[in-house]
């Protein structure tokens, strides 16, 4: 099973900032949703409060969290990122997809295989960081797009496979 983590970060890497995004970008949540549209989404506990502790439709929403007792509704629960490839391996899925938020990213950069890095041109304040390795990965996409009246920031989706 592929491992995919996916993640909108700006150019000094910041992705969130009080448990929240730091910015409003139509096409990448559009870009979020086809991306993952019908994949297993793993996240943590903080991530998933953070969208009001609702699952995201047409997905298996798996929530990782330390608490034994953690309960919420339509998401299969866990307590470690292995359980988390577990589950999704034992209903055969071939991609796995890490949406975050940090201490997720930072725990499954070893085991991913792909990113898809929606690069936001701006430098800002933020709290929650997404770092990568370069020298780890390859660049094998990258498709920028202009600031419009929709969206604040320049972004570039871009496809990083490790090397
Ligand atoms: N820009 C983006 O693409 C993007 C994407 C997603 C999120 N975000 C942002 O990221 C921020 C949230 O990230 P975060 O780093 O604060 O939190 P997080 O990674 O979403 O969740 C952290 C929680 O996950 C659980 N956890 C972490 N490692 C674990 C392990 N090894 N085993 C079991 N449970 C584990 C713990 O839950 P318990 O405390 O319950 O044990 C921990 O408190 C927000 O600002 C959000 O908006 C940005």
């Amino acid at each position: 099973m592929n491992i995919s983590i996916i993640v909108a970060a700006s150019k000094n890497n910041a992705i969130g900032k009080n448990n929240q995004l730091l910015w409003h970008l139509p096409n990448d949540m559009k870009f979020f949703k086809q991306t993952t549209w019908a994949l297993p989404v793993v996240m943590g506990r903080k991530t998933f409060e953070s969208m009001g502790s609702k699952a995201l439709n047409g997905r298996l929403n798996i929530i990782i969290t330390k608490q034994k007792d953690y309960k919420a509704d339509s998401v299969v629960v866990v307590n470690s990122i292995e359980d988390a490839v577990f589950v999704a391996h034992e209903h055969s899925y071939k991609e796995l997809m890490i949406i975050g938020g940090g201490e997720i990213y930072k725990q499954a950069m070893s085991i991913a295989n792909k990113i898809y890095l929606t690069r936001v041109d701006t430098i800002i304040d933020g709290d929650t960081f997404f770092e990568m390795d370069e020298t780890h990965w390859e660049l094998m996409f990258a498709d920028k797009h202009p600031v419009d009246e929709k969206h604040k920031f320049a972004y570039t989706f871009e496809t990083w496979l490790r090397k």
